[in-house]
């Protein structure tokens, strides 16, 4: 196997300079968290580059393999045929190509880099590795609703085992975007509306995806996206501005990036949007100063799908040769599928506007991550047909995608603990447009994944009952048109059974890019069906389908069983019937506030108190709320049953006051009263009464998820440290101010839970 590698190098770069650099003691260094080391052949192969071939290492595009999956995912682009994309990678044109088509395609465009191009650098395999690739996880907003970072970890080093598996070196993962308004589609990617969950889930997720050896052929690369505040788009419509104080992106928005580089990715993917008025793809603050400057990124910035480009319809750059300078000076090293640094960055080199060195420091980055990647060492390391086949939906990734199912399932509410139901002895109703079918199973942002493959609900029900015959299913209705006589059969249905289960929401396609949604409630054609169902009195059990939190209304708002289950990937019917029926005790807790209204968005609950806040209970006239409704969550972020009847008691604080270098232990004691086994996220909110600059009602500062036997007690332990109670002052500085501080182990951001406080001193 070594010798096929030297061999293949050799063929690179001389066998001399191969052996030097299997055996270089810098090769071991490659793998110190986020650093890049240069290895000592790059230099001298960049100054044997043409200038074009230099652009090439610098532009990446969608694969145009018969038709290309990358183009179902993104607007069509500047499509080439694939034989025009081989002859691109024979002469050094071509970086690499993204969402292609498996080994065979990849050994097809690597051959002509390796074999026939002039420089024989390899080619980058990159892909939109989500959640999962051929077995699919839960969309990511649901993982995070485990609140268990190491699940994430575990589903992107499982996405990475399948993917690396069939030729996949680079993975446009993960996005970590903090969504506050449930209008944008695009919040289902990413880790949701709160900053704590935000940065442990990136952290986590590029550990998962890269492993601590990047060269392995278990692992990939990840990308951190998109950089940056994409998700505080105006209004929540993709791709709108975004106008933002420095210190909310700092304090919020930001957090997540940081996070993600600190644990070692070393690619970044520019955001569509601007910032104040700057193209984020023509930031030069942000790109550069920002994340070079300030963080220290020594990866490489790709920009998104032509997103070069777009700064001429937004009004920044006045053609494609100003486009692809602006963004090359702002830092983005590397174009995607817009094609405007190839056909123009030689010449801005040749007539002075773009460095040269600048143009050799890009091409250094990215010929440095192909070497981490161990591409140089070996260009067909992850292509391999075979590995491809044997490595997927394999039963234990299946299993595992089972366990992220249940954990990211949230039982928002259980009156008359309707739920769990029996095996045996109902009769149920499983009523509504995912009721079965091979559709809407693994949801948004899958290139890969196929439906066929996933386990629809009315299978993992009847699966799980001693009888399937004691399941009936009706359609009831189209996903947002009414099905003909879909309701009256739907009504009949629910009729003859015990209990009806009403599978309802969104279909894939209503969330993710460019699926942004004034009215984020169930579509219209739906609600009918759910008052419907509700009026023959039969106890309704909701279960949700859904990329985003929702505003509830009317009979889905008031049945008396709902879960929140997301599209949760190819073992969807067998989770939830986990849940249903009681073989797992649900434990996920919301990543975003369900509001009251659409109306409310952006809804999150560290918002500020105003000066103006309507205290609990009645609406006041002249207090913050909507007309008819208080301005609070019908389910706030961390709320989410179980079957135990979980009860908190007995905070303690260590001290009344914590010194500023010194720490606060904080205790509480919480009690599983019920009669089965369940898990309890018990959750730290801290609130700062007074300070330079207002602070939000409660922000997450830790939590616990502990197992409970039933009738089983645990005292449950937090230390809060000086580093908790900071927050960016004036100068957009972290600061931390002496004085009273609020805090709450609650089960939820809004739950009154465990209420102390404690001062500061200076
Ligand atoms: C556009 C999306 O914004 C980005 O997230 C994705 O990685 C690229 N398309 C490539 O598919």
């Amino acid at each position: 196997m070594l010798d096929t590698r030297i061999s293949r190098r050799a063929m690179l770069m001389g066998a001399g300079a191969a052996a030097a650099w299997l055996a270089s003691p810098a090769r071991a260094l490659l793998q110190a968290v986020g650093k890049v080391q240069v290895p000592a052949f790059v230099d001298p192969l960049i100054s044997r580059m043409t200038l074009e071939e230099k652009a090439g290492q610098l532009s990446l595009m969608a694969s145009a393999w018969g038709g290309g999956a990358a183009l179902s995912l993104n607007p069509p682009g500047n499509g080439s045929d694939f034989e025009q994309q081989v002859k691109e990678a024979r002469e050094g044109l071509l970086t690499g190509v993204f969402n292609g088509n498996g080994a065979r395609m990849a050994r097809m465009l690597q051959s002509a880099a390796v074999n026939q191009s002039r420089m024989k650098i390899p080619l980058i395999f990159a892909a939109d590795i989500i959640h999962g690739h051929r077995t699919i996880f839960p969309v990511p907003l649901a993982e995070v609703a485990s609140f268990e970072p190491d699940l994430a970890r575990r589903t992107a080093e499982a996405a990475a085992f399948e993917a690396s598996g069939a030729g996949i070196d680079w993975t446009f993962s993960p996005m970590v975007d903090v969504a506050r308004d449930q209008r944008w589609g695009r919040g289902v990617e990413g880790g949701g509306e709160d900053v704590l969950m935000g940065r442990l889930f990136a952290a986590a997720r590029v550990h998962g995806f890269q492993g601590t050896d990047l060269g392995s052929t278990e692992h990939m690369l990840a990308c951190i996206k998109h950089f940056a505040a994409y998700g505080a788009a105006e209004s929540g419509l993709d791709y709108n501005v975004v106008d933002i104080s420095e210190r909310r992106l700092r304090e919020v928005y930001l957090q997540p990036y940081k996070a993600g580089f600190d644990a070692g990715a070393l690619s970044a993917m520019a955001s569509f949007n601007e910032i104040n008025g700057v193209p984020s793809t023509g930031n030069h603050w942000l790109q550069t100063d920002l994340l070079r400057g300030e963080w220290g990124f020594q990866g490489f910035v790709v920009s998104d799908y032509t997103g070069d480009e777009e700064m001429i319809t937004a009004g920044y750059a006045k053609d494609g040769r100003d486009a692809a300078k602006l963004a090359f000076l702002a830092g983005v090293d590397m174009s995607m599928q817009s094609g405007l640094y190839r056909q123009h960055l030689p010449d801005l080199v040749r007539s002075g506007e773009v460095p040269q060195a600048l143009v050799d420091t890009s091409v250094r980055r990215v010929l440095a991550l192909k070497a981490m990647l161990g591409l140089f060492d070996d260009p067909f390391r992850r292509i391999d047909e075979k590995r491809e086949t044997a490595r997927s939906l394999l039963p234990k990734t299946r299993a595992l995608a089972r366990e992220a199912g249940r954990k990211a399932i949230v039982l928002l509410k259980n009156d008359g603990d309707l739920l769990p139901l029996p095996r045996s002895g109902k009769k149920l109703a499983l009523i509504g447009p995912f009721a079965e079918g091979a559709h809407d199973l693994v949801g948004p942002w899958v290139v890969y994944g196929d439906d066929a493959k996933a386990v629809d609900l009315a299978t993992g029900i009847r699966a799980a009952l001693a009888s399937p015959k004691s399941l009936v299913v009706a359609q009831g209705s189209g996903v947002e048109q009414p099905l003909s006589g879909g309701i009256a059969k739907a009504v009949a249905a629910a009729k003859q059974a015990d209990v009806v289960l009403l599978a309802i929401g969104e279909s894939a396609n209503m969330s993710g890019e460019a699926q942004s949604r004034t009215e984020i409630v169930i579509p219209a054609s739906q609600q009918k069906l759910a008052e419907a169902v509700a009026a023959t009195g039969k106890p309704v059990v909701v279960i949700l389908k859904h990329g985003r939190a929702f505003a509830l209304e009317g009979a889905v708002a008031n049945a008396p069983a709902i879960l929140a289950t997301w599209f949760l990937g190819t073992e969807t019917g067998n989770a939830i019937a986990d849940v249903l029926f009681g073989a797992y005790s649900p434990s996920g807790r919301l990543p975003a506030s369900f509001p009251r209204r659409s109306g409310q968005e952006p809804y999150y609950y560290a918002h500020k108190p105003t000066g103006r806040p309507n205290p609990p209970g009645e609406l006041q006239p002249y207090k913050a709320h909507f007309r008819g409704i208080p301005n609070s969550a019908l389910y706030p972020f961390g709320h989410g049953l179980t079957y135990g009847k979980i009860d908190y008691s007995s905070l303690a604080l260590g001290a009344p006051s914590m010194p500023m270098n010194g720490s606060l232990q904080v205790a509480a004691t919480i009690t599983n009263r019920g009669t089965r086994a369940a898990e309890e996220v018990v959750q730290l909110y801290i609130h700062d009464r007074v300070a330079s600059i207002t602070q939000p009602v409660r922000e997450l500062k830790a939590f616990r998820k502990i197992a409970l036997a039933p009738g089983q007690s645990q005292v449950v332990r937090f230390t809060v440290t000086a580093a908790d109670l900071a927050f960016y002052g004036l100068a957009d500085k972290p600061v931390v101010e002496p004085g009273t501080f609020d805090l709450w182990v609650a089960p939820s951001a809004e739950a009154e839970g465990l209420h102390g406080s404690f001062e500061l001193v200076a």
